[in-house]
C-alpha cells in the first residue's frame, strides 16, 4: 500500500506512475499493514500538519518515506519533510524528489517498494 498527501497534483501524479494500490490521506485514515508514505514538503522544509497527524495514529506500518520537494528552495529545506519523518519515525528516506521526479525515481521506489513494503 502506498500513502500519499498531496496538495498541488504533483505527490499524486507520481503515485498514478507507480501502478500501486494506494491511499489519500484523509482525516482519521487507520491502516493495519505495511505501507510506504509519499509526501509533499510545507513551510519551510516542514512535515504537513496532515501527515503528522496521521503518522502518530499509523506509526507502527510505516516502512519508509519519499518526499517531493522543490530545489528552489535551497538545499537546506529541499524536500525537508523526507528528512524529518525519516528522523522522528526512524524510516528509510527513500528518494526526494523535484516535483514530480523523473523515471529513475519510479524506479527506485517501486524496487523498494517490492522488497520492503510487499517483501
Ligand atoms: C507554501 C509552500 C511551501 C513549500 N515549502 C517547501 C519547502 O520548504 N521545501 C521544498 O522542498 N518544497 C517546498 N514546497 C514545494 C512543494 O513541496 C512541491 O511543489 C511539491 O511537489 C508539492 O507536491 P504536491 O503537488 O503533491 O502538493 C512548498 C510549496 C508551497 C506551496
Amino acid at each position: 500500500m502506498i500513502v500519499f498527501a498531496s496538495r498541488t497534483g504533483n505527490v499524486r501524479s507520481v503515485v498514478s506512475k507507480l501502478g500501486v494500490e494506494s491511499i489519500e490521506i484523509s482525516e482519521g485514515l487507520l491502516l493495519d499493514e505495511s505501507y510506504l508514505l509519499i509526501t509533499y514538503t510545507d513551510g519551510l522544509g516542514d512535515v504537513p500538519e496532515k501527515v503528522t497527524r496521521f503518522l502518530e495514529q499509523n506509526k507502527e506500518f510505516c516502512k519508509g518515506v519519499v518526499v517531493s520537494g522543490n530545489s528552489n528552495f535551497g538545499h537546506t529545506v529541499f524536500g525537508g519533510a523526507g528528512e524529518k519523518i525519516a528522523a522522528t519515525y526512524d524510516v528509510p528516506l527513500v528518494r526526494k524528489l523535484d516535483l514530480r521526479g523523473y523515471q529513475a525515481d519510479y524506479d527506485a521506489i517501486q524496487m523498494f517498494y517490492e522488497m520492503r513494503v510487499l517483501g
